[in-house]
This record gives structure tokens, C-alpha cells and sequence, in this order.
């Protein structure tokens, strides 16, 4: 190889690194790989995801639901009903004007987080009968992160 080859390829490979760099500085802090940077072990709880969740991207899974749910103050009910303020509320008692099933009008709890985990996961499996078609979230994380996000609307 010629110096002047050898040269070009050093060139090419700090271009490409540089590249490299760029592009990572780029990525947002928040989206789906937020979850690369937490630190949280490998079958992590709820309570140790919840500190690590991102609003953010649970707005973008949040998504899946928007068929079926608004969630801005005073939004419609849907095929599901408006979900502002669900967190912290009564089960069942979101909206006043939906039209709950008794299956689910029939648990006597409030949206805590981990309830909402269990709901999140299956629907079904949690109140049986419900009307919440909805297959559920197999992931831990982005459940995490969809509850980060239903906090940030009008939850407690
Ligand atoms: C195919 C439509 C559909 C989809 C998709 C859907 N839901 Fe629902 N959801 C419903 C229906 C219908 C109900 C009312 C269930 C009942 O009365 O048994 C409901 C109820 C709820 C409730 C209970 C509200 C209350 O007042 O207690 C929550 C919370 C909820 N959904 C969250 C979600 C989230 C978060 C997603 C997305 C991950 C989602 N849903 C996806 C249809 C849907």
C-alpha cells in the first residue's frame, strides 16, 4: 500500500467515525431506547421501572390505545372512555357518561400503578368480562412507560 492510500483509508475510517458520533449525539434522550442507559436488571419490578420511565415514549405507545381512548381534559368517549385524570381515580368511574361493564364497575379499587401494570398486561386477565378488547402490553417497560405517561395527563 502507498502512503498516500494508506492516508486516504485513515481519512475514511475517522470520517466514519465522526459520522458515528454525529448520529449518536443526535438520538433524542426519550424514545423506546431510553430503557439501553437505565441501569435496571433483567426481570426489574414495577417499583424499580417506574423511576426510569419516559412519558414521552409512553405518549408515542399511547398510540395502540388512541383507537379507542381520548385522554385530553373533557375529550369523548370513544369505543373506550376518555382517560384524563384515570390515574388515582375510581375503576370504572373515569368518565361519568361511558358506559361502563358491571365486570369492571364491579372492582372497588382506584388506578393505582400497579393495578394499572396488571390491566396493561391483560385486560382480560384482570377483570374477566370487561369490554376491552385489547390484547395487552407483554412489556414490563412499556407499560412502564405508558403509566409514566397516563401520570403526566391529569393522574395522581
Ligand atoms: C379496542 C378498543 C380499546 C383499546 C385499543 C384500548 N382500550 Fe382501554 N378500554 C376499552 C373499553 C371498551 C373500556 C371499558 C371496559 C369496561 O367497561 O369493561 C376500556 C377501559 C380502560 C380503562 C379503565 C377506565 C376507567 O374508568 O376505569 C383504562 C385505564 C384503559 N382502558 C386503558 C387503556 C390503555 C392505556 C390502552 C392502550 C395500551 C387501551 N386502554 C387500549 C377499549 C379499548
Amino acid at each position: 500500500m502507498t502512503r498516500s492510500r494508506a492516508f486516504l483509508v485513515l481519512f475514511l475510517l475517522a470520517m466514519l467515525a465522526a459520522i458515528g458520533a454525529l448520529v449518536h449525539a443526535a438520538r433524542p434522550d426519550a424514545g423506546p431506547d431510553h430503557w439501553e442507559k437505565a441501569a435496571v436488571p433483567p426481570g426489574a419490578t414495577l417499583a424499580q421501572l417506574l423511576p426510569h420511565a419516559d412519558p414521552k415514549a409512553g405518549e408515542q405507545l399511547f398510540k395502540r390505545c388512541a383507537a379507542c381512548h381520548s385522554i385530553r381534559e373533557n375529550g369523548p368517549n370513544l369505543n373506550g372512555p376518555n382517560l384524563y385524570g384515570v390515574m388515582g381515580s375510581q375503576v370504572g368511574r373515569n368518565s361519568a357518561r361511558f358506559a361502563y361493564t358491571a365486570a369492571l364497575q364491579a372492582v372497588s379499587a382506584r388506578w393505582d400503578a400497579a393495578r394499572m401494570d396488571a390491566w396493561l398486561k391483560g385486560p382480560r386477565a384482570l377483570v374477566p368480562g370487561t369490554s376491552m378488547v385489547f390484547p395487552g402490553v407483554p412489556s414490563p417497560t412499556e407499560r412502564a412507560d405508558l403509566i409514566a405517561y397516563l401520570l403526566t395527563q391529569g393522574g395522581h
